[in-house]
């Protein structure tokens, strides 16, 4: 990549599905100026069950799509990419800011009262060296117990958010962690807050759930900050919504969802 990154350039935004949107819907109430590229590599969804070297590839390929369209930030809004690309995009593309998510361990294990946290996040994530690394500097005090929630994301991309498969799959996962004694519960994977409702509803008032999307939302900012490239104009910025899977789908889910615009 050359040239200077252009303030008025959207940051683009990835992941293997909807499961991004939960990030961006962050962004972009904190930064409604912004202009953004939604990217759903929906024809190779899941990620989170797929060889290493493939999602590097699947993140190199959008990530360069978004550098030709002026990308001046690319989020990377799906844990299992930046559990096995980030690193990989930051030496592949230096001059472009990256942002990527992390499983909240650190605020998880800095919180939780009973010493148990309980973390929901695909295979590739917890197999990754993102997630030993976090484990390893922030939650030598505490226990950890994990759930991989094989098929959720599957129903997510449906839309079936409190239908009997994922109430099934949710049960499964949670279930376990609540004779464990949990008291925390950390969604480390961006698919999952769209069946937050559900995961209350089977753990109860009183087990935390953190998600890190306003994390995130406040990082895009300060990086923004950093490199002086915040949008500077005082009206709402323009977002476009892309695809590689079935447009139509991607649309209403769009709608249904309340992003209210095609893709
Ligand atoms: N939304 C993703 C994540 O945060 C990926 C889910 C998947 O494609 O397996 O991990």
């Amino acid at each position: 990549m050359s040239g200077k990154l252009i303030s008025d350039g959207p940051i683009g935004i990835f992941d293997s599905g909807v499961g991004g949107l939960s990030v961006f819907k962050a962004i972009i109430d904190l930064l409604p100026n912004e202009n953004f590229l939604y990217f759903a590599d929906q024809k190779n969804v899941p990620y989170g069950n797929r060889p290493l070297e493939e999602i590097q590839l699947f993140s190199e390929k959008i990530t360069e799509y978004f550098i030709s369209q002026g990308a001046k930030l690319v989020v990377v809004a799906c844990n299992t990419a930046s559990a096995v690309a980030l690193y990989y995009l930051r030496d592949k593309f230096p001059d472009i800011p990256l942002v990527g998510m992390e499983p909240a361990v650190k605020p998880a294990a800095e919180t939780t009262e009973s010493g148990r946290v309980g973390v929901l996040a695909t295979q590739a994530t917890f197999q990754g060296d993102l997630y030993s690394s976090l484990v390893e500097r922030f939650a030598q005090e505490v226990k950890l117990i994990q759930d991989p929630c094989i098929g959720l994301v599957g129903e997510i991309e449906k839309g079936n958010f409190s239908g009997n498969e994922t109430r099934l799959i949710l049960e499964n996962a949670l279930k376990p962690m609540m004779e464990f004694g949990i008291d925390t519960i950390v969604l480390g994977c961006t698919h999952y807050p769209f069946v937050f409702p559900m995961i209350k509803e089977i753990v109860g008032k009183d087990i935390r759930l953190i998600d890190p999307a306003p994390a995130i939302a406040r990082q895009v900012q300060t990086v923004l900050v950093e490199k002086s490239i915040q949008n500077t104009s005082h009206l709402d910025g323009k977002s476009k919504f892309i695809t590689t899977g079935d447009k139509q789908k991607f649309t209403d889910f769009l709608f249904k969802n309340g992003f209210n615009q095609e893709a």
